[in-house]
Formats: C-alpha cells, structure tokens, sequence
C-alpha cells in the first residue's frame, strides 16, 4: 500500500464515498453528525501527554452521540468496482475513508491508534492484539533473515524468550543482550549494517532500571540503527518518542486498559512503518493478522481519556508506600526514591507532575518469604492480590523470577538482578491510601509473628 495509507491529519470523508443517494437533506445531516470534528489544531510540540491527548481529533456516533460508533464490519463495501481495484493498488486508502476488509486497517481501530499516537508523541500508531503481537509485529518488520538486534538484558521474560529462543530458529534473527547503564557495551555491541534495532523498555520489568532514552538514541542513530522502546511501565510519565526514539511499543493491557480485562497492544512510529506493516504484500501485521478487534479498540478509546488521572494516582501512592517501606527496614527498589540509582536520569527525562511510576518491588532475598508476604497481604489482610500483570485498580503482586521472568534461566535472572524473593507490586488506588497502608503494615507484623519461634 502506498505510504498515504496512514495519515493521522486526515479528515474523515466516508460521505463522499457514499454520494449518491436520493435523500440529499440527510445524507448532508448525518454526513455532518458522523464527522464533527473538534477543531482544534494540536500545538507544534505537545510535550505533556494528556494535553496533546486532549487534541486529538474527537470523532462522535453516527447519531451524534458523545462517543463514536463502533464500525464492527470485517468488510466494506464500495459504489463502483473501479474503486476496489484502486484500494488494493493502494491508491484510495483510509485517510480518504477507504477500507477494504478489519484485518487491514479497521476505522475504530484506527482512531485509538491516532489516539495512541498522541498520546505517545508519534505520527502514527496501530493497535495489535495484545503487547507481543506489537512487539514481535515491529521487530518482524524492521529485521530480515539474518539481521541483529541488541537489547537490554532485562526485559519482560515473553520478550526475551522471543529474543533468545523464538527469534533465531524461527527466523534466523538474533540478539546480543546487553546492561542497557552501560552504554560503552551498547555502541559495541551494535554491528553496524547488521544490527537493525537497540530495544529496550523504558523502565524495565521487573527491575525498575531507567533507561536513558536520549542518550542511547544518540549511540544507535549515529550507527543507522532504529530504537524501539517498550514503554508499557511509563506510559504518562516517560515519552520515549519525545526523547528521541523511533517506535514505541506498549501492552495496553497493563495500564492503557487499567481494567485488567483486556489484552491489546499498540505500534506507534512514524506513519512508513505502521503503513510498511500493513502492507498486502509485506506488512507484518496485515500478514501474521494480530490486528485488534474494532469493539476492543472502542472499549480501550472509552479509558484514554483518564489514564493520566489514573497514572497521577498509582504513582503518587507508589511513592508513599515505597518511602514508608524504606523506612521500615524493607529492601524496596522504586525510581521514585532518591537512592534510587536511576532516581535523576528518571527525573531529567519524566513527563511534569505524572511522578515516578506506579511500580516497586520489595526484595524479600529468598522465594520463600515472598511467598508468605504475598500470602499475608492477600488472605490475611486484603492488601493485594496475587496475580501478573499490572495497571489494574487493585495491587497486584508476584514473586517475578518465579513467574513474569521464569522462562529466564538463573544466569539470566542474576545478569538481569532479578533475586528470588523480588515481589512487584503494581500499586492499586481502591480504598483509601490510609486502609491500604493498614493492611500492608498488619501484613507485614503477622508475617514477623508467624516466623518466630512457637512458645510451647
Ligand atoms: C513490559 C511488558 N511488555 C510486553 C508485555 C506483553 O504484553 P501482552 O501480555 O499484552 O502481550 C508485557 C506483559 O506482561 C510486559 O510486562
């Protein structure tokens, strides 16, 4: 398809397609209803996130509804046939309202991914099916057979088995995993005219280590080689895009959905790529088919709107808890805390007044004793629940190496610094802070009482 595909400027025009109906009157009136836009022209350089969100194009319901219509149809049909030849040489396409079947670019889907783009600073985005389908899509995409890939040593545990094990039988693509602080081992690691991509998560699962996106963008440019940031941690509080990089990836199923019932993923980049993987004959996504589901995209474009309200208050509770535990003796490791290794390179490069990042972890040193503070916080005292993931409202807890890391083996763990008893904790806003922080500090005494000695 033609670059034109995508183009996130475009105005809807499905009324011209339909032209030629007897009811001019309605035609006019509904074609009007359908496509109000909100006219509102986005600032040159909307750096903070939820105002450029705020910008974005408003599309309402076919009736004039505050929320747009889901157009569920997996096909589209068109007036004259000449018109279905030009859509598949890529000469009429969705910036001018022409669709041609939802595995290729479906209109709902469509607009969160202009959504998306907004709100992570891209010209373009495309939403996926879940966070791997993204990720797996764009790194298909911009490596051949045979092309490299550096990459952080810690990252979400399906990635880096994508990475280590997947990529290379599959599809003859291997990875050199590198300590993503250590820049030096970065620019030497990168093969130039082999290496096609530097992927790294901005703040990394399960570690918390900050990334210092600038500065590794300047390493990999300066090399031809295109960085692709996964900032599923970040979202709000970091904007990779922003700081340089070329595609940012996301599991909106973490914090983007915040509901923890939906798997989804997003693309976003510049408008060649997200167009380049829907291409029909080399497009990644419009090829392997991970696209999402138009009712699923409607859904997701209904929670974007408050995800900044939702970030502000994960992040400001995530700081409260981490500074209480530090003081009371814990092992925590949270951005936010200055201590924090990454505590400044995170200040320089995070959005104003989103904080630090709803995560932290509590290292427990041995699996054992995470397992009974989980066991603890979840049955005795309702802190939390045991569960992977992120994002939701309530805290969610798991002991990492054992399980988002475990397809890790323990050399990669220990590189990684991920030690068996780590809990992460993806901080919830349900109830008051003061309740939550009750049961976590009552967790934490039963916890202390059931290891001492029984009196006989
Ligand atoms: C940082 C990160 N990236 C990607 C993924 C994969 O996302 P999904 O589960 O939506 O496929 C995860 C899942 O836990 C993750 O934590």
């Amino acid at each position: 398809m033609a670059d034109a595909a995508f183009n996130s400027d475009a105005v809807n025009m499905s009324s011209k397609k339909r032209s030629g109906s007897s009811d001019d009157q309605w035609e006019q009136f509904s074609a009007a209803k359908k496509h109000q836009v909100m006219n509102k022209t986005p600032p040159p350089h909307a750096e903070d996130p939820a105002a450029a969100l705020a910008n974005a194009r408003h599309e309402f319901g076919e009736h004039g509804g505050v929320n747009m219509s889901i157009e569920a149809s997996a096909t589209f049909t068109v007036m004259e046939p000449e018109t279905m030849r030009r859509m598949f040489t890529g000469e009429l396409g969705p910036d001018r309202d022409f669709f041609i079947y939802s595995r290729h670019f479906n209109p709902t889907v469509l607009n969160l991914g202009r959504l998306m783009a907004a709100l992570e600073g891209t010209e373009a985005a495309y939403c996926t099916a879940s966070g791997m389908a993204a990720i797996s899509s764009v790194l298909l995409q911009l490596c051949s057979s045979g092309g490299h890939v550096v990459a952080s040593r810690t990252l979400y545990g399906g990635t880096h088995a994508l990475l280590t094990h997947f990529l290379p039988r599959a599809c003859n693509i291997t990875t050199t995993f590198v300590d993503i602080r250590d820049h030096e081992m970065v620019r030497r690691e990168i093969v130039e005219g082999r290496t096609k991509v530097l992927y790294f998560e901005s703040v990394s699962n399960p570690t918390l280590t900050v990334a210092n996106v600038p500065e590794l963008c300047r390493i990999a440019h300066e090399k031809g080689v295109t960085v692709v940031v996964d900032n599923t941690f970040a979202p709000m509080v970091l904007s990779p895009a922003r700081l340089g990089a070329d595609v940012v990836v996301h599991s909106i199923s973490k914090y983007i959905s915040g509901g923890a019932d939906i798997i989804a993923g997003a693309v976003c980049g510049p408008a060649s790529l997200v167009n380049s993987m829907m291409d029909l004959h080399q497009g990644a996504l419009m090829l392997l088919g991970p696209t999402m589901n138009p009712k699923v995209a409607f859904e997701l474009s209904e929670r974007l709107p408050h995800l900044a309200l939702r970030m502000k208050e994960h992040c400001r509770r995530a700081l409260v808890y981490a500074t209480r535990m530090k003081k009371l003796g814990l092992k925590v490791v949270y951005p936010g805390l200055e201590d924090h290794p990454d505590h400044a390179l995170l200040e320089s490069m995070a959005n104003k007044d989103y904080g630090y990042g709803g995560i932290l972890c509590v290292d427990m040193e041995t699996e054992e004793k995470a397992n009974r503070l989980m066991n603890h916080l979840q049955n005795s005292t309702q802190f939390g629940l045991m569960a992977v993931s992120l994002g939701y409202y309530e805290t969610l807890m798991s002991c990492s190496g054992s399980s988002t890391s475990s397809e890790m083996n323990a050399e990669e763990k220990e590189l990684a610094g991920i030690s068996p008893g780590l809990v992460r904790m993806s901080i919830g806003y349900n109830g008051s802070l003061e309740q939550k922080w009750s049961q976590f500090e009552k967790a934490l005494s039963r916890m202390q009482d059931s290891s001492l000695p029984k009196k006989i």
